[in-house]
């Protein structure tokens, strides 16, 4: 979703600002803006465009201006479509105030009719331009005060950053429930809201909390709360590799990250598994250690891809300890009149950690009492800020807005957290050991598969005249059904539904026909059979059916019309091996229809709103 990134510095700005820019674009924009000034001559860059990055780039390129401060954004729209006059950043009445804004300014009907009432000129549809006003109207002699006092009278969230003409050399930035991460640099400050923005120039940073605002100025960073008491914070230093925003010769990012996989699954257990006791160690975890061993039920709330792995995490602890294990969107979850108490815990699962309704569902969780733990991947994201205690994917930055290398960082990530809990409660050596073997096998089965691509490519291509698709699995491979339904809809627009196998005669059987093909995944184990008797059922009306199913298992040729083979493992693991097909024929389908398959339309990769 929306993206911000400033600059103050001895350095120019606008290369600096451009990169974060770019560097934010995986999170899903519509326009982009951007305003700079130079102290020296009071000259001021305003530019704003409609579509990619590089529609800004041409037109700042076409001045020779130099300002070695300012602030950019990068919006996904909410408030009125994507054009230039709603692209941030927005301006005031004098022309002379720049504010960049993400969140939502719930209130902004009633401040903007009080504000055109005193003489305000409104030129867009945003919420967010209602604030510059407000900040105008606030002014006398003291910028911050004047932001201060604005942000006092607004409702909903924001993460802001804001300059003015006539307070030079001076970036006023503050948080509430929008992520603003200050970075420190030599001589210079970076501030955003996604680390990724400016990690190639310093890892050293200051996450700001709800209701805290920082003054930037060239070499002095000034933090306080929003009645400007001052408060003092230590840099931390995070540990969050740059990695070059390229394809490394793959067509997307997407493609990419699907064949990082086998990578992303040894940084999820490295270090982490203990062979000889079958047991696993998460650091994160020891801190509330005793309170999780004594947990009567577990809930795992999450949201899109996030949720089916939280749907296929609730098997797994099933299986692997005596824990009451639920699982629930936290969409859902925090309107519900939950019995949560202490001896619940509520694991919160986020790519992001910054998606609103996941941390609306924490937040429900901890004001009930219960144990909040975070399954993360962007490190001091919110989500893993308020959370008790946590585990982080350590899988690096995911750049497609289709999720697949960090659903498979957190399902396994999931067996560690089922296997450390279900040892200490009960489960054998022998069992513990055997999920250990089998969790380092992981990388070299996802191999196997991806070795495989062209003929996944070849079977998505022979299926691309079809519109709908039905996904369907049993157990744990229902989620992955799911999930593989999700990844097909989200980045190729063809309709495409998971349901659990065992439904399909309920209700889904009647859209079968030669024109609705199924994807089934059938891979061995105790629910094989039935998968097997779902897909006759389906060939009896005359539908297509695609199977995912084990390496040797010849007679299911003759059954279906098309099989994807995938190494056998354990049937705990089996559902982390399947998905990678679906991933693959997801992608190729999506880019045999000429898709914008790293930026889908309408999708953004970091939900913030609600
Ligand atoms: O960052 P999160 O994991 O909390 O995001 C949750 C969903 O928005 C996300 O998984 C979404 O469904 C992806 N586009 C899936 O590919």
């Amino acid at each position: 979703m929306c993206g911000i990134i400033c600059y103050i510095g001895e350095q120019n700005s606008i290369p600096i600002l451009l990169e974060g820019l770019k560097r934010l674009e995986y999170r899903g924009y519509d326009s982009a803006g951007l305003a700079s000034i130079n102290p020296e001559n009071g000259e001021v860059l305003f530019v704003k465009s409609v579509g990619k990055v590089g529609e800004l780039e041409k037109k700042v390129k076409s001045t020779d201006f130099s300002g070695n401060y300012g602030i950019a954004h990068t919006r996904w729209a909410t408030h009125g479509k994507p054009t230039e006059a709603n692209a941030h950043p927005h301006s005031d009445c004098t022309g002379k105030l720049f504010l960049i804004h993400n969140g939502i300014i719930e209130n902004y009907e009633i401040l903007k009719k009080e504000l055109i009432k005193k003489g305000h000129k409104f030129v867009s549809d945003t919420d967010t331009e209602v604030l510059a006003h407000l900040i105008e109207d606030n002014l006398k002699d003291n910028f911050e005060d004047a932001v201060r006092k604005s942000l006092a009278m607004v409702e909903g969230t924001f993460g802001i950053a804001a300059i003015h003409k006539d307070f030079p050399r001076k970036i006023v930035v503050a948080r509430r429930g929008s992520p603003i991460i200050i970075g420190i640099g030599e001589n210079e400050y970076i501030a955003a809201s996604d680390v990724n923005a400016f990690i190639r120039y310093t890892n050293r940073v200051i996450y700001l909390n709800d209701d805290e605002m920082a003054l930037l100025n060239d070499n002095e960073l000034v933090i306080t709360d929003l009645n400007l008491k001052q408060i003092e914070k230590k840099p931390e230093t995070i540990d969050w590799q740059y990695e070059a925003d390229e394809k490394e010769g793959f067509k997307h990012f997407m493609l990419k990250e699907i064949y990082e996989q086998p990578r992303t699954v040894e940084n999820a257990v490295r270090g982490r598994l203990i062979e000889g006791e079958g047991i696993s160690k998460l650091g994160g975890l020891e801190p509330v250690l005793d309170r999780i061993l004594n947990l009567k039920k577990l809930t795992f709330v999450s949201c899109g891809t996030s949720f089916y792995a939280g749907l296929y995490g609730k098997y797994v602890f099933e299986r692997l300890t005596d824990l009451d294990v639920h699982v629930d969107y936290a969409s859902e979850f925090r309107y519900r009149n939950l019995k949560l108490t202490e001896e619940d815990g509520v694991v919160a699962i986020s790519q992001s950690g910054e998606t609103a309704d996941t941390l609306a569902a924490l937040r429900e969780a901890k004001r009930k009492g219960s144990l909040v733990l975070g399954l993360v991947n962007v490190v001091g994201s919110t989500i893993a800020k308020e959370t008790h205690a946590g585990v982080y994917c350590h899988a690096g930055p995911e750049i497609g807005v289709a999720s697949t290398k960090i659903f498979v960082s957190q399902c396994v990530i999931l067996n560690l957290i089922a296997l450390l809990i279900g040892r200490r409660r009960g489960l054998s050596v022998f069992d513990g050991m055997q999920l250990v073997k089998e969790i380092k096998k992981l990388s070299g089965n996802i191999e196997k598969i991806l070795e495989k691509a062209d003929l996944i490519r070849e079977i998505a291509k022979k299926y691309l005249p079809y519109q709908n698709f039905l996904y369907i699995g049993r157990h744990l491979n229902f989620p992955i059904a799911m999930e593989g339904a999700l990844k097909l809809k989200e980045i190729s627009y063809v309709h495409a539904e998971g349901y659990p196998a065992g439904e399909m005669k309920h209700g889904p059987i009647s859209l079968i026909d030669e024109y609705f093909p199924t994807v089934a995944i059938a891979t061995n184990g105790f629910t094989y059979e039935k998968m097997i008797s779902n897909i006759q059922e389906i060939k009896a009306r005359n539908g297509k059916v695609i199977a995912v199913a084990t390496e040797g298992n010849d007679e299911i040729k003759n059954v279906v019309d098309d099989v994807i083979y995938v190494p056998e493992t354990i049937d705990i693991l089996q559902p982390i091996v399947n998905v990678i097909p679906l991933q693959l024929f997801a992608y190729y389908f999506a880019d045999f229809k000429g898709c914008d398959i790293d930026k889908p339309r309408n999708l953004a990769k970091s939900v913030t709103v609600e």
